[in-house]
């Protein structure tokens, strides 16, 4: 299928709709969730409208249904990231992903793969989101072990110079955002896997601001744990993906209904992955909404996808060079970077700019974006975002340049 903005946007019901006394909607805050695709919407309804029921239980048609549609959409999943459907879990989130790895290497049994005590190390960098974050800070506290992290260079870059003393043989996990949430920058995975696999430990991936923007493949990347969230990639909110090819050695998180293989009045043994991870009556409908978005992205192709993101990324960027007193926070270049751009305009605070921008029709995101070490350690409190994705244009990138001139003569 060619590729067409025009085409897709028709695709989407949102655009149809005018904000702020009848402005076009330029939405450019798809980092924060994305918009959603008619049929994405009406897979999520159809769910509820045809074949409600609850999965992997019931003797019924609509249980055999419902059943089906959850697990066609496990399949979807895994063929879009090139794995196995058994190693594919559905959570409430990429947030609930991490957690859900965090808390179960803590459950681990003394002595197993994942245990964790006051000898070993946690890596982390500088540029993650707080859900990559927090949850390894906690999982240190409560084992003892030391977290230690990979530094930003002050042009958004991960520094790697001291890449053997960051990660050492004390390192059983290191757990990394894919592409920043704030500046962009695609890390340098390659590297890091090596050296973390040199050394035994394992890699966790936050892939939610790459997987709805390039084609993923884990077997290329090499890590060991994935995930992101479905809601940035055009799906259902209150689902998440979390993959992983290490999901039998892993202890369950949350215990109850459905992740069992039998259970007697004091003790219970668990299902196989990825039925262990997954408690209780799922998020069926969601991940039904999911499958239609992935069912959607694949159609557009996703080689099609990023193409259109990094010449839009390109036109982007140049266009905001072009704002007097503007200060990309983040790489300028296009080499390893990705379709969200952070930003600072002089002396107007990002909150004031967002809220003046808005007025023009155009959202964006303020604020230290989940990742407040980041732009503390960048000397930026906080930074106006924009991020694209299929449905944008040019049009789009000129209205936010437009209503960024307007602010500066509105604050001047
Ligand atoms: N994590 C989302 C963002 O970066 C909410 O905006």
């Amino acid at each position: 299928m060619a590729f067409s903005v025009a085409n897709v946007r028709q695709d989407f019901p949102i655009f149809e709709r005018t904000i702020r006394d009848g402005k076009k909607l330029v939405y450019l805050d798809s980092g924060a969730t994305s918009q959603k695709p008619l049929s994405v919407i009406e897979a999520e309804s159809n769910f509820y409208k045809f074949h409600n029921a609850a999965v992997h239980r019931g003797a019924h048609q609509l249980a055999e249904e419902a059943t089906d549609a959850y697990e066609g959409a496990r399949l979807k999943v895994a063929k879009f990231l090139g794995a196995d459907e058994e190693q594919i879990v559905f959570t409430k989130g990429a947030t609930e992903s991490l957690n859900l790895i965090a808390y179960a290497m803590g459950n681990a049994e003394p002595g197993t793969r994942f245990a964790l005590t006051s000898k070993d190390k946690i890596v982390v960098t500088e540029m993650e989101h707080h859900a990559n974050l927090i949850p390894w800070q906690q999982l240190a506290a409560r084992t003892g072990a030391q977290l230690s992290w990979f530094e930003v260079t002050p042009d958004g870059r991960l520094d790697l110079s001291n890449i053997n003393a960051v990660i050492t043989e004390n390192t059983k996990v290191v757990a990394l955002t894919h592409q920043s949430n704030v500046l962009g920058t695609i890390i340098p995975l390659k590297a890091i896997v090596a050296r973390a696999h040199a050394v035994g430990a394992v890699v966790v991936l936050d892939a939610c601001q790459s997987a709805p923007h390039m084609p993923i493949d884990v077997k290329e990347l090499g890590v060991d744990f994935l995930v992101f969230s479905g809601h940035k990639a055009l799906g259902s909110t209150g689902v998440g993906v979390l993959w992983s090819s290490e999901l039998d050695d892993l202890p369950p998180f949350l215990y109850g209904g459905s992740m069992i293989e039998t259970v007697t009045m004091t003790a219970a043994t668990w299902a196989p992955a990825p039925r262990k991870f997954e408690a209780g009556v799922p998020n069926m409908a969601q991940a039904v909404g999911l499958g239609a978005a992935i069912d959607y992205l694949t159609a557009h192709g996703m080689s099609n996808v990023h193409d259109h993101e990094m010449a839009l990324t390109k036109y982007l960027i140049e266009k905001l060079l072009q704002v007097p007193d503007l200060k990309i926070v983040g790489p300028t270049d296009l080499d390893s970077r990705g379709g969200t751009v952070s930003f600072t305009v002089g002396e107007i605070h990002p909150h004031d700019l967002g809220q003046y921008v808005d007025s023009q029709g155009v959202a964006v995101r303020t604020g230290h974006h989940c990742a407040w070490p980041l732009t503390r350690k960048l000397g930026v409190p906080a930074t106006t975002r924009a991020s694209i994705y299929l449905y944008n244009d040019e049009s789009d990138c000129d209205a936010l340049f437009d209503a960024i001139l307007g602010a500066q003569k509105y604050f001047a």
